[in-house]
């Protein structure tokens, strides 16, 4: 995956897709979810690589160790360079993953997404029975990710830099979240800019609103890519 802001192509149609991408005339990292691949299926995922975009693909998968392994099987077949799943699978459902993803791909990156940055901590401790800070638990499901040998995490930029100090630079940590300075937070909690983010330890920012919902997404992107590079 290459280093550029991750775009958060949260559309409803391959038509809305298309008509934003055609304002870019440069290749671009993107993140389709299962909102939209639901709806357009693998044969999108290829006309978006044909475009030369890198993409992640953002299912979070969440399943018995062998069903996991299995789908991650037909996801290696896209030869998309980002998956995930949650974390909270389990050890062997993340090594799963990773087999079934490996068994026909030997590039794709596998990461796990930690807590849902909409989860909070009241949640964790009355719904989840988690009795610890996010922080805490966002760690321990970092350092089990790193166990089971997946190459880095989903997490908010906030908690970037407490993973890095403890399972260093090179493991991903993908960070949503972002919002250039003045920018409408929209439903984000806990926000940073692409500068802050760089600091914290983010290896790759995924940015949706502050570059689909604006007047010219084009600036807006350039924008957030020179804060991100510096
Ligand atoms: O529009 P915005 O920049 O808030 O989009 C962020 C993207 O990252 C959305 O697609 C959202 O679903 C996703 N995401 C998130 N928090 C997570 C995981 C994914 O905001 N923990």
């Amino acid at each position: 995956m290459r280093n550029l802001p991750i775009i958060a192509l949260d559309f409803k149609s391959a038509e809305e897709v298309n008509t934003f991408l055609d304002q870019f005339d440069e290749e671009l990292c993107v993140k389709i979810g299962m909102e939209l691949f639901y709806q357009t299926g693998p044969e999108f995922i290829q006309s978006l690589k044909k475009r030369g975009h890198d993409i992640f693909l953002d299912l979070k998968l969440h399943d018995i160790p062998n069903t996991v392994s299995k789908a991650m099987e037909g996801l290696a077949r896209l030869d998309v360079d980002l998956v995930n799943v949650h974390a909270a699978g389990g050890l062997k459902m993340m090594e799963e993953a990773k087999k079934g993803l490996r068994k026909y791909n030997p590039d794709t990156k596998i990461i796990a997404v930690t807590q849902l940055t909409s989860t909070t901590e009241a949640q964790l401790r009355e719904e989840q029975n988690i009795q610890t800070s996010i922080e805490e638990a966002v760690l321990h499901y970092a350092r089990l990710t790193h166990k089971a040998g997946l190459d880095g995490v989903v997490c908010s930029p906030l908690e970037a830099e407490l993973i890095s100090q403890e399972l260093g630079p090179e493991f991903m940590k993908v960070t949503p979240g972002i919002r250039p300075k003045g920018a409408a937070q929209n439903d984000q909690q806990r926000i940073t800019t692409p500068e802050d983010a760089k600091v914290l330890g983010s290896t790759h920012i995924v940015v949706g609103r502050p570059i689909t919902q604006s007047d010219d997404p084009a600036s807006s992107y350039q924008n957030i890519k020179e804060s991100w590079l510096g």
